[in-house]
């Protein structure tokens, strides 16, 4: 995703970060503490500016939701939004952060003190979320989505795509069993390289479309950022759901 600079994004940042969890495994380890609730864990990889992983978690509540992003400037942007989304407040015009209660928190101030129950089912992290995910314990997670990650339509840079056998093979052991991937692309040619991984992977295909909008599964898609500006230009939208068959 390409994005301008972001004037004190690393402040921005700092000031929500009650949000912000970039340690995974101390987020599986106490996720009863840090949720104060036991519902799984969900994880959505790229999150880019947050549109899906805000409304996916009011969709679905009983979820608990890790939303990984590796740029931070992106981040942040998302991470504002769900703090908006929330009643949290909202970005405040000099860069701080205005609480729901006016009060406004100044960039450079301490991180912003929310009441743990405001914060909602979400936690944001920023960095790679392979490397993340490499160090989750076995079956601790119970779906993962992946929205329009990027094609690397390079010859030689298949490796890189998030949906290649090697990437398959780990979310398959951090997923539990019967765990699901959800996975959309505007990329036909990405889509029909994910589903021979699939086929070669612990994970068996319960659903695909070459057309989600046009079909059944459309009356509960959640329409993210990038999926929105390739409609618009008259892509259709390829979707797959796999099952852990581990
Ligand atoms: C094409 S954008 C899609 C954003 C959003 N999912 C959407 O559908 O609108 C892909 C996003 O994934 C992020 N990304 C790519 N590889 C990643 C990785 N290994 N870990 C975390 N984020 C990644 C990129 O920085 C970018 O923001």
């Amino acid at each position: 995703m390409r994005m301008k600079k972001k004037r004190h994004g690393a402040e921005r940042m700092y000031l929500l970060s009650s949000l912000v969890c970039n340690d995974a495994v101390n987020l599986v380890e106490n996720r009863e503490e840090i949720f104060k609730n036991s519902y799984p864990l969900r994880i959505e990889i790229g999150c880019g500016k947050g549109d899906f992983i805000k409304e996916k978690s009011k969709a679905d509540k009983d979820y608990n939701y890790l939303a990984i992003e590796k740029i931070a400037d992106v981040c942040v942007v998302a991470v504002e939004k769900y703090a908006q989304s929330r009643g949290l407040g909202c970005l405040a015009p000099n860069g701080g952060w205005k609480k729901s209660d006016s009060i406004i928190v100044p960039l450079g101030s301490s991180p912003v003190d929310f009441s743990g129950d405001d914060l909602g089912n979400v936690r944001f992290a920023v960095g790679d979320a392979a490397e993340m995910l490499s160090k989750l314990p076995d079956s601790s997670i119970d779906a993962i989505f992946i929205n329009f990650c990027d094609p690397w339509d390079k010859k030689g840079y298949e490796k890189r795509r998030l949906t290649y056998i090697s990437f398959l093979e780990l979310y398959s052991r951090i997923l539990s069993k019967k765990g699901k991937i959800y996975f959309k692309t505007d990329n036909r040619g990405l889509f029909d390289f994910s589903l021979e991984q699939f086929e070669k992977s612990p994970f068996k295909i319960v659903y695909s479309t070459y057309d989600l909008h046009s079909s059944d599964m459309n009356k509960t898609n959640i329409e993210t950022e990038y999926e929105r500006n390739f409609t618009e230009k008259g892509f259709k939208i390829n979707m797959l759901i796999a099952e852990n068959n581990k």
